[in-house]
């Protein structure tokens, strides 16, 4: 057996949070209420919470005393300029634009830039990101490399397929695609990143086609990373050299800081087009606040400002990267498949593999989503065709997702690697009798995101009996 061990915290805790796990009675009863659906337990009920990474990480001293300096003028409030200069810094852009969190970026940019009918390619888009698209009229299109979907250890599955971009462009026409994005990392393929020479490529066909280029960028302190560990070139530049060199690629970005910004709460856009930046402003006086507050207090500026600049420290880094490698052999270890290589947030267990008895129109992913808080009161998100599936709105056909994922994301800088052994070993305890197991049926279900509010019910297994 391999020998690891987690990466040493380069922290140490001032200020903790109890929790507790609940009797395995109640936890039951509990599943039974939430009808099956994780989305609907209360979080005191959750013993360890890896539902999201998403506004769920620690803040540091640092952070804290800055919330204390927080200007909470209407306008020109001095926490953001703080903001403002950080990620001026960070990207080059001109215009900073603040919103409560990345939706609202990605709302106003999109209202602003899309006519009906218009498409924006993307490495793959995250779900908010594909739904803000398709609200303004939009048509998301999805391109991933063609090495996202192999088993095959190989680094940047994130990249974005460069040919089909091509093609698609010549097909479709420069003027029906306003904006290409890449999201760093790729968080609906794994949380895997993108290189920095697939970047280059991608904003030099956008270039070339007088196409805008932007990053989804909420976590591209972690894609940064991965960069200086795997790509040739980028050992000797510190992690800071790196996104600057990846932001000047780009036209602009749309970013949610409740990742790698280390903020609770927060989002901007960065960009350079006055035009563009003028049109967006007047959308975000509407629906989110003036431009320099955008929807949030001039305290959360400040914890983002500050998140800002640690979450590129390579320490922290090293840690973070190093934890979700940890984690992801030790859940391997365990029993369980897993996407390989592991990326930049979170582990991504093959649901459909670890319970192939479980047809997929039965969810595998929710089926050991629901286990692993049956089992330890843990929190994960099932990935697979209980989000994506459903019926195509032309065909009526039935869909079910390319792949039974369940998500365990790691929330920065709050568990242990002594929490991650736990998880590990709530797993190991499902791998042997996970033949048990089986499946769900929905009873209930909303016509969009319905894995939000869906309600369940278990399918009893059917005993087979021989002889
Ligand atoms: N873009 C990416 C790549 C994201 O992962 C998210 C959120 C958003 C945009 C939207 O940002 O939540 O601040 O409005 N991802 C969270 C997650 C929710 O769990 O992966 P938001």
């Amino acid at each position: 057996m391999e020998d690891f061990k987690h990466p040493t915290e380069p922290f140490k805790i001032k200020s903790i949070e109890p929790i507790a796990l609940l009797p395995r009675h109640e936890r039951e009863k509990i599943l039974r209420a939430a009808k099956y659906n994780i989305f609907q337990i209360k979080a005191e009920n959750i013993y360890i919470d890896l539902l999201t990474d998403s506004g769920t990480g620690a803040m540091s001293t640092a952070q804290w005393a800055a919330l204390m300096l927080g200007d909470e003028s209407y306008a020109g409030a001095r926490s953001f300029y703080r903001f403002e200069k950080i990620i001026r810094e960070i990207t080059g852009k001109k215009h900073i634009i603040p919103t409560h969190q990345g939706r609202v970026a990605e709302n106003v940019f999109f209202s602003t830039l899309l006519k009906k009918g218009d498409y924006v390619p993307n490495n793959t888009h995250f779900d908010t990101t594909r739904a803000n698209v398709s609200h303004k009229g939009g048509i998301p299109v999805d391109m991933p490399c063609p090495e996202a979907s192999l088993d095959d250890e190989i680094p940047f599955k994130g990249n974005l397929d460069t040919r089909k971009l091509e093609r698609f462009i010549a097909e479709k026409g420069a003027d029906k695609i306003p904006v290409v994005l890449m999201t760093v990392t790729n968080n609906s393929n794994g949380g895997q990143p993108a290189s920095m020479a697939n970047i280059r490529e991608t904003a030099e066909i956008c270039k070339k086609n007088g196409i805008r280029f932007f990053f989804d960028c909420a976590r591209y302190a972690e894609n940064c990373y991965f960069i200086k560990q795997s790509e040739p070139g980028y050992q000797d530049k510190s992690i800071k050299e790196i996104a600057q060199e990846m932001f000047s690629f780009s036209d602009g970005a749309l970013m949610s800081a409740k990742k790698d910004g280390l903020a609770n709460m927060g989002g901007f856009l960065a960009l350079n087009d006055d035009d563009l930046a003028r049109r967006v402003i007047e959308l975000l006086i509407v629906i989110e606040g003036f431009p320099t507050y955008g929807g949030m207090s001039g305290r959360d500026m400040d914890t983002v400002a500050v998140g800002l600049a640690e979450a590129l420290n390579e320490d922290y880094l090293a840690y973070r990267i190093g934890q979700v490698e940890y984690f992801g052999k030790i859940i391997e270890q365990a029993g369980a498949p897993i996407i390989k290589p592991t990326g930049g947030h979170a582990i991504f267990v093959d649901a459909g593999k670890f319970l192939p008895h479980i047809p997929n129109e039965q969810y595998p992913g929710q089926s050991l989503t629901v286990e692993l808080y049956r089992e330890g009161g843990i929190r994960a998100v099932e990935i697979g065709s209980l989000m994506f599936g459903g019926h195509d709105p032309v065909t009526g056909e039935k869909v079910t997702a390319p792949k039974e994922l369940v998500r365990l994301a790691i929330p920065r800088r709050v568990y242990t690697g002594a929490h991650l052994d736990y998880i590990a070993d709530i797993i190991a305890k499902i791998a042997v009798r996970k033949n048990e197991l089986s499946g769900f049926k929905i009873i209930r279900q909303a016509a969009f995101l319905r894995h939000f509010t869906v309600e369940l019910e278990g399918i009893a297994k059917i005993q087979i009996q021989v002889g």
